[in-house]
């Protein structure tokens, strides 16, 4: 788990905006659920066979006697909440995005910390491949946007409860005399769903997947075209893409289309060793009726908002900035004058200007040179005889010229000079 400092603040901000104003665009609506839920949604949603259920989840007993768990992941809550709150009487679909801390018990390495941020979107209510798409589309606006390039996406189609039976059983036919080669997870997989041992990273594993039929070979009629529309469709956005027919995905809810984005040059072997996506998700065409629901399908996907932010910091893309630096610092000697600045910060704040200020140091000469380091062009100074007066004292920092102006007239005052400042630079 880690602090996110006030120097991270402004890329955390940055991405944060960008997400929310592509979702904002594209008409999806911002929901928060609790960070805590019931550990039964998890249970059920995530899925029992899943990595994240059996090993990774902060479960909690309350007094009461209930398990509450720290959220993993953002699916099943949305999930949750579109049921409980008759959503699907809405139009549909029924588009939904979220932001927030997300908590997994991992083995710590790099990219994977134990609480993380996701942003994650949503679309409950239609099958049509075009809204596959559209969920990968936002991610790559979202990545053109913060200037990110070289990004792909391995996707593949893992079918639908109608082509499970079929390519389980291609599946233990090809292991039956390779099932003491492979990890003893995968022993167990072989047993219970031999679907994940195509995801598996153990190096053994891999070997024994070297001529693994294709799932895409297995699919039923339906989902072979719902697949090609998607492929279709990438090639209309412009995404590049790579079919990886070992993608399955470590979350039991999954039909059809499954995904992940990588940056670079991510090469399939990799991409199932290393595992570090930075956005991933699927269709879940079953969740919504497993939870309690109507049959209703969806699709979605979440990034992990550290590993972008990570690849920003190398990259050394910095937000466009907005906010200019504070240009003018207040400089207060007395008690009388510390409690006019508290009124003064107040003003300049409503008019706009950037005031910095040291209200806890007492000495003129430390808060000049404060004042000096945070690059100010103006200082206030704002003394005992000044408040009595109802004056206070401009000075410009550079030539150490000092004005005294009534009080009243500061704010008009410092604004006519900082126009004719960034006259003067232009
Ligand atoms: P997931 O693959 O478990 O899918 O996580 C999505 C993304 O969260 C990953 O691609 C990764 O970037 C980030 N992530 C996961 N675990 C960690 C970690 N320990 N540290 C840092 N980042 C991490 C889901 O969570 C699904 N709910 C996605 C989805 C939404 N599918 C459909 N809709």
């Amino acid at each position: 788990m880690h602090d996110i400092l006030p120097e991270d603040q402004p890329l955390w901000q940055y991405l944060g905006d960008v997400c929310s104003e592509i979702s904002n665009f594209y008409g999806f609506g911002r929901i928060e659920t609790p960070i805590l839920e019931y550990a039964e949604l998890f249970v059920k949603g995530t899925g029992i066979g899943s990595e994240i259920v059996q090993k990774q989840m902060y479960t909690l007993k309350t007094q009461g006697g209930d398990f509450f768990t720290l959220r993993p992941e953002g699916t099943p809550p949305v999930v949750r909440a579109y049921i409980e709150h008759g959503m699907s009487n809405l139009p549909s679909p029924v588009r939904l995005y979220y932001m927030g801390p997300m908590f997994r018990h991992e083995r710590p390495q790099a990219g994977r910390f134990r609480q993380f941020y996701q942003f994650g979107l949503e679309i409950i209510g239609e099958e049509d491949p075009v809204l596959d798409a559209q969920v990968i589309q936002l991610f790559s606006a979202i990545f053109k946007t913060v200037r990110l390039s070289e990004i792909i996406i391995h996707v593949n189609s893992i079918g639908c409860a109608q082509c499970h039976p079929r390519y389980k059983k291609v599946l233990k036919d090809y292991y039956r005399n390779r099932v003491r080669q492979v990890c003893a997870d995968c022993r167990q997989r072989y047993k219970l769903n031999p679907l994940r041992m195509l995801d598996c990273k153990d190096e053994k594993c891999q070997r024994a997947k070297a001529h693994v039929p294709a799932i895409l070979d297995y699919l039923c009629e339906g989902c072979h075209n719902h697949f090609k529309a998607v492929l279709e469709y990438l090639e209309v956005i412009g995404f590049p893409y790579f079919v990886d027919q070992y993608l399955v995905r470590g979350l039991d809810y999954y039909t059809k289309t499954v995904f992940e984005i990588f940056a670079g040059n991510v090469q399939p072997s990799e991409a199932t060793s290393q595992r570090i996506a930075l956005v991933s998700g699927g269709r879940y065409d079953g969740l919504v009726k497993l939870l309690g629901g109507r049959d209703t399908p969806a699709v979605g996907a979440a990034m992990g908002m550290e590993r972008v932010i990570n690849l920003l910091r190398e990259k050394n893309i910095a937000p466009p900035k907005h906010a200019p630096e504070p240009r003018v610092f207040l400089i207060q000697l007395g008690n009388l004058a510390k409690k006019h600045s508290l009124k003064l910060l107040e003003q300049f704040r409503v008019a706009g200007i950037g005031l910095q200020e040291s209200l806890g140091r007492d000495s003129i000469k430390s808060q000049l040179r404060l004042a000096d380091k945070a690059g100010a062009e103006y200082a206030l100074i704002l003394g005992q005889k000044e408040v009595l007066d109802d004056t206070i004292i401009v000075r410009e920092m550079e030539g150490g010229i000092q004005e005294t102006i009534p009080f009243e007239t500061i704010i008009p005052y410092i604004k006519k000079q900082l126009a004719k400042q960034k006259k003067k630079k232009k």
